[in-house]
């Protein structure tokens, strides 16, 4: 079995794997306007932070295609809205926002519409290639640092289907399936969108890794009974000392390995660091709506009129961070280790 891809661009047309649908259908839709895109990213049919940095850069590749024609101060008018409005779409992941600066980056340079029109749908496939090397490099990491761990516990889906390829915490699983090497992976379940038992488990069992799913209260006990060796999951923002916003149960999983003495690895791109910010308290957390509480799927589960309170992230903080596993290495979570991090990919 193969895992297939979460997101294509063939013939400038975007096609993304509709992850609302999983694990019952695997269906792929297709988005032909920014409407669809933006829409597609806050239904959570894409998601995941370099997936959605990914798809948005498409969006904007797309959106531009509608100025075909117009002169190039218009253009740059237009798909700066464009940008405002893709940006709108999800607070935390700063991949979101690394992607579409990258993409505006671009359009500083050209001068004429239709040559920039090109150069975005480039820039674009640029950032999709690039992020499979990426995620394979960490996953690269990954292994080396977990040095012979096989049990570990995850929580959501940081995986192929939240990324170009691999994913970052669970790249470690896919590669080591290729080279032989045999994890048991343990799932939280991931309340309450279920990123866990809908899309960790199938993404895995596509790829004939061995995992178990637990519901996010069985925790403790699991580490505790399982003889969990390490716990790896992905970030959607990490601040300049370390800070990491990740989904939200993540930070309480940190506290137990910290209790059980386990590591507590975060695995991430370079593209989820946000230098511009001093602590995880400066990172804005997605609440979203109280149906994903009061509902599983179609089926309420609470009395009507019941109060709901639903971030979609917390914040572990540096303290209870082991390492964070990059493309470019693997880090302390330490605002001195990371500041030099971000001397090297500046060039300074
Ligand atoms: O709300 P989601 O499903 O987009 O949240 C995703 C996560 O929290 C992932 O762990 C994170 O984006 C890393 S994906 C490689």
């Amino acid at each position: 079995m193969s895992i297939p891809t979460p997101i294509e661009w063939q013939e400038g047309r975007l096609k993304i794997l509709d992850q609302t649908l999983l694990p019952h259908q695997t269906r792929w839709i297709e988005l032909e306007t920014i409407e669809d895109v933006f829409e597609a990213i806050i239904q959570l049919k894409v998601r995941g932070a370099p997936a959605i940095g990914i798809t948005a850069a498409y969006g904007l590749a797309i959106a531009a295609k509608k100025y075909e024609g117009v002169d190039i101060e218009t253009f740059h008018l237009r798909i700066h809205e464009d940008y405002l409005y893709l940006a709108g779409s999800r607070p935390t992941a700063v991949n979101l926002f690394w992607a579409l600066d990258r993409m505006m980056k671009v359009i500083e340079t050209l001068y004429s519409t239709e040559e920039t029109i090109i150069s975005l749908e480039q820039e674009a496939k640029k950032i999709h290639q690039e992020d499979e090397e990426i995620c394979r490099q960490i996953g690269e990491n990954a292994l080396s640092l977990l040095n012979g761990r096989k049990k570990v516990l995850t929580i959501c889906n940081a995986g192929t289907i939240a990324t170009g390829k691999y994913g970052t915490a669970l790249a470690p699983f896919h590669l080591g399936k290729e080279k032989g090497v045999d994890f048991q992976v343990y799932a939280c379940e991931t309340r309450p969108v279920l990123q866990g038992a809908r899309l960790t488990a199938w993404e895995l069992q596509q790829s004939n890794v061995d995992v178990t799913v637990i519901t996010d209260n069985m925790a403790a006990h699991t580490i505790a009974t399982k003889g969990i060796e390490a716990i790896i999951v992905g970030a959607d923002r990490i601040a300049s000392n370390g800070d990491t916003a990740n989904k939200i149960g993540t930070w309480q999983l940190a506290i137990l390995a910290n209790y059980f003495q386990i590591p507590f690895y975060v695995a991430a791109p370079l593209s989820t660091f946000d230098f511009s910010i001093a602590s995880g308290a400066d990172i804005p957390i997605e609440e979203r709506l109280a149906e994903e509480v009061t509902h599983i799927g179609p089926n309420q589960i609470t009395p009507e009129g019941t109060k709901v309170f639903n971030p979609a992230f917390d914040v572990t903080t540096a303290n209870l961070i082991t390492a964070i596993i990059t493309e470019k290495g693997i880090f302390e979570a330490d605002r001195n280790k990371l500041a030099q991090l971000n001397k090297a990919e500046e060039g300074v």
